[in-house]
C-alpha cells in the first residue's frame, strides 16, 4: 500500500485531545494542504481561520454550547455531555473553515462540497504527519447568535463569509480506531 493509501487507511475522529502542543511548521504545512484542495470552477471562496488562543476557543465552544442547551431536541447536546461536555474536545488548535454566503442555489451546493473537501485535506494532511483530528460540523451553532460578528472579526472572516464547518487538531490521550468499512456498498460493475 502506499503512503497516501495509509493515512486515509489510519484516520479516525479523536474526542480526547492533550494539551500537547502542535508546532507552526506542521500548521503551515496543514494550511497549505487546505489551500490545495479542489473548488469548483476554481473559484476557492473560502477562508480558514486556525485558531491557537486557548481563551478565543473556550469563549466561541461555550456560545455553541450554550446554543445546543437550548435546543428542544436533545439529543445532541446529550450525546456532547457523554463525550465529557466539550464541543472542541479540549484541541489545542481549531481550523475555523468559511465558505462566501450566496443565495445562488448551484452555487451554495458546489461551496459545500467545497468545504468537505478542503476538511478532508485538513484531516488528512494532519493524520500524515501523526496529528489526531475531528470534523465538526456542530461548530456551526457557535455561530448562530449575536456573538456571531464578533466572533468572525476575531477570527479575521472576511466580510460576506459564513463559518460553516471545523476541524479539531491536536494529540490525542488515548489511540484511535478506524471504523469497520461496509465493502456492500460499493458495486463494480463490468
Ligand atoms: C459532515 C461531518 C460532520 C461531523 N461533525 C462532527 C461533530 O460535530 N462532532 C464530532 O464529534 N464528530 C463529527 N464528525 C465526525 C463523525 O462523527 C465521524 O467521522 C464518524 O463517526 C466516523 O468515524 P471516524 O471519523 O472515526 O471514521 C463529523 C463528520 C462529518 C463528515
Amino acid at each position: 500500500m502506499n503512503n497516501t493509501l495509509t493515512v486515509i487507511e489510519k484516520r479516525s475522529s479523536c474526542r480526547n485531545f492533550s494539551n500537547r502542543s502542535i508546532s507552526d511548521a506542521d500548521l503551515f504545512s496543514i494550511s497549505k494542504a487546505a489551500l490545495q484542495a479542489p473548488s469548483a470552477f476554481n473559484q476557492q471562496k473560502w477562508h480558514i481561520s486556525i485558531v491557537k488562543n486557548k481563551a478565543l476557543l473556550d469563549e466561541i465552544e461555550a456560545e455553541g454550547l450554550m446554543v445546543l442547551s437550548s435546543l428542544s431536541d436533545k439529543s445532541t447536546f446529550e450525546r456532547i455531555k457523554k463525550r465529557g461536555g466539550k464541543m472542541f474536545y479540549n484541541a489545542e488548535v481549531v481550523s475555523f473553515i468559511s465558505i462566501m454566503e450566496s443565495t445562488d442555489s448551484h452555487y451554495k451546493r458546489y461551496s459545500l462540497i467545497d468545504l468537505g473537501i478542503i476538511a478532508q485535506n485538513i484531516s488528512l494532511a494532519c493524520t500524515s504527519l501523526g496529528i489526531d483530528n475531528c470534523h465538526c460540523g456542530m461548530i456551526t451553532f457557535c455561530f448562530s447568535t449575536d456573538k456571531k460578528e464578533e466572533f468572525k472579526k476575531k477570527l479575521k472572516i472576511p466580510n460576506g463569509y459564513e463559518c460553516s464547518y471545523g476541524v479539531l487538531l491536536g494529540y490525542g490521550v488515548t489511540a484511535t480506531t478506524p471504523h469497520n468499512i461496509d465493502e456492500s456498498k460499493v458495486s463494480f460493475i463490468d
